[in-house]
């Protein structure tokens, strides 16, 4: 049995009410620290990755003016429709490892020339989805633009020059040029990632390297928008460097040290990091009909992702105590081979309910180090591995792992609130996993929610949720099961796996609620 104590240390037992620890070895006891309240929830761990990779752009989000899909200035509405409902804080484009083979000129005013997406299957980019109809996009699902500059192939003069086509007035000539592509007014850049996985696809280069051109590019990747000036607004540009993969720290170290050594002409907001889940390279576990050896090697792969995060946070921690320097999963998910028949490097897979669980244990986690990880990216939104949607022509179904994201609306921007339970074990043959996995938040609406987990694929969970003090008088909200933790929902049966009611039963100040097997609950809890 594993006790979880997740935040700041607590001393429950003795203020605790005597319903709260009556002993029932049945239930699963969760006693939720609301009067410690941790870190502030950033709605932008929610965030979004869309890359220019199979059909994640054309097909997914944009089918062009003339299509007979119902869009809007050629943008699907189907799609932006589900995003918008799920407040998508922003959206990291256009890649990936395309990012930095990615020319903008290419993709802007009324000739646009196409070339070959040398990373992803050479297929034929036309670049009719460029940074105008990006900027169209996160319009119209009401979300902030993260773009990534083009620091493997590109040069510095180009990025900045983009720069200046996204933000500048119309007195230069790049903001100009953008005016008579019909967009008068500057766009709003509220992030800007510098280079892409230096240390592989953005160009094999040593942190030493990076960190050298790291400092020019921070420095001349300008914002020139009025609305974005001064160290202080809220809205001024984050600029976010590249920083490690997985485990590895030699990038966190570089990067960071740079950082603590940095003058007044260069600076960073953010490090990216960039973890998925794949027990095994190349990643060739299927998205549907697996059993439960694969099931639970996933989970155990993506709980990886704990230490990851607190290895590269301690690092951070040395050299930025004050925690100025956001950790930004900007690449996070599950990878598994591709749909057999799919375009060879389109990444396409299935979501499973496995999937959702990974997203809830994900969220969870970054949850837990809110203080350091203020951001966070799934990779990725449109039919590209861990996808939120899936597409096909005129169709378009939502995954179970979309159905994470509307559960947990209630933790963007919450405040973190320590829980201290026995996480118990699930086990499958040599691998063992805690059972039960608890997050609880104060949300912006001033009620407390908790999220739960039964990993377990097989055994309902009795979880008995308190206040030390008492007083939780009801208990409501949604969970997401199906019949089987390889479950998916299809353009035949887009309805198989989807969120239910749930309500917790009360008494004595305490709620008891009937986890089902494999199942993601959220419920809200009123005092
Ligand atoms: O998300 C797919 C790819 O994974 C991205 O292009 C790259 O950054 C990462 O290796």
């Amino acid at each position: 049995m594993r006790m979880i104590v997740a935040g700041a240390a607590v001393a429950l037992m003795n203020a605790m009410p005597n319903a709260a620890i009556a002993r029932d070895e049945a239930a699963t006891a969760i006693t939720i620290e609301a009067g410690k309240p941790g870190a502030k929830i950033d709605r932008h761990i929610f965030g979004q990755f869309a890359e220019h990779l199979g059909t994640g752009i054309y097909g997914g989000v944009w089918v062009g003016p003339d299509s007979t899909i119902p869009n809007v200035r050629g943008i699907r509405s189907d799609v932006v429709a589900a995003l918008k409902a799920i407040k998508v804080p922003d959206v990291r484009w256009p890649g990936g490892c395309f990012a930095d083979e990615y020319h903008w000129r290419d993709g802007v005013g009324p000739k646009r020339r196409s070339t070959v997406n040398a990373n992803w299957g050479g297929a034929i980019e036309p670049d009719t989805f460029g940074t105008d109809e990006f900027m169209d996009f996160i319009h119209q699902i009401g979300s902030d633009a993260y773009v990534s500059v083009n620091v493997g192939s590109g040069t510095l003069e180009e990025a900045s020059d983009w720069m200046g086509y996204m933000t500048a007035d119309q007195r230069s000539s790049a903001g100009a040029d953008r005016a008579a592509n019909g967009h008068a007014e500057p766009y709003t850049v509220k992030y800007v990632g510098l280079g892409n996985e230096s240390w592989g696809c953005g160009g094999n280069m040593r942190p030493q390297y990076y960190t050298d051109l790291l400092k020019r590019y921070a420095r001349f990747t300008r914002n020139y928008n009025p609305a974005q000036q001064g160290d202080t607004n809220p809205n001024a540009m984050q600029r976010i460097a590249v920083g490690p993969t997985d485990d590895d720290a030699s990038y966190t170290e570089g990067v960071m040290e740079a950082w603590s050594k940095r003058d007044w002409s260069w600076s960073i907001e953010g490090l990216s990091l960039h973890s998925y889940t794949v027990p095994h390279w190349p990643p060739s576990l299927p998205s549907v009909g697996f059993g439960e050896d694969d099931y639970a090697s996933i989970l155990q792969a993506t709980l990886t992702m704990e230490q990851k995060i607190a290895k590269h946070s301690a690092i951070m921690d040395k050299y930025d105590p004050d925690k100025k320097v956001a950790l930004v999963v900007d690449e996070w998910g599950v990878w598994l081979a591709e749909n057999p028949g799919s375009p060879k490097g389109f990444l396409q897979q299935q979501n499973s309910m496995r999937d959702a669980i990974v997203a809830a244990l994900n969220f969870n986690i970054f949850a837990r180090h809110a203080d350091r990880v203020r951001m966070a990216n799934i990779a990725q939104m449109v039919n590209v591995l861990q996808s939120l949607i899936l597409t096909d022509g005129p169709k378009m179904l939502l995954t179970p792992t979309y159905y994470i994201h509307q559960m947990y609306l209630p933790f963007q921007d919450a405040t973190f609130m320590p829980v201290k339970f026995d996480a118990g074990e699930y086990r499958h043959g040599a691998v063992t996993l805690p059972r039960i996995d608890a997050v609880a938040v104060k949300a912006t609406d001033g009620k407390l929610y908790v999220a739960l987990v039964n990993l377990d694929p097989a055994r309902p969970a009795a979880v008995r949720v308190a206040l030390p003090e008492g007083g939780l008088r009801k208990a409501a909200g949604q969970v997401l099961t199906a019949p089987n933790v390889n479950s998916v929902n299809t353009f035949d049966a887009p309805r198989t796996v989807v969120p239910a009611p749930i309500t917790g039963k009360v008494a004595g100040g305490v709620v008891t609620v009937d986890l089902p097997a494999r199942s993601v609950a959220m419920i809200a809890l009123e005092r």
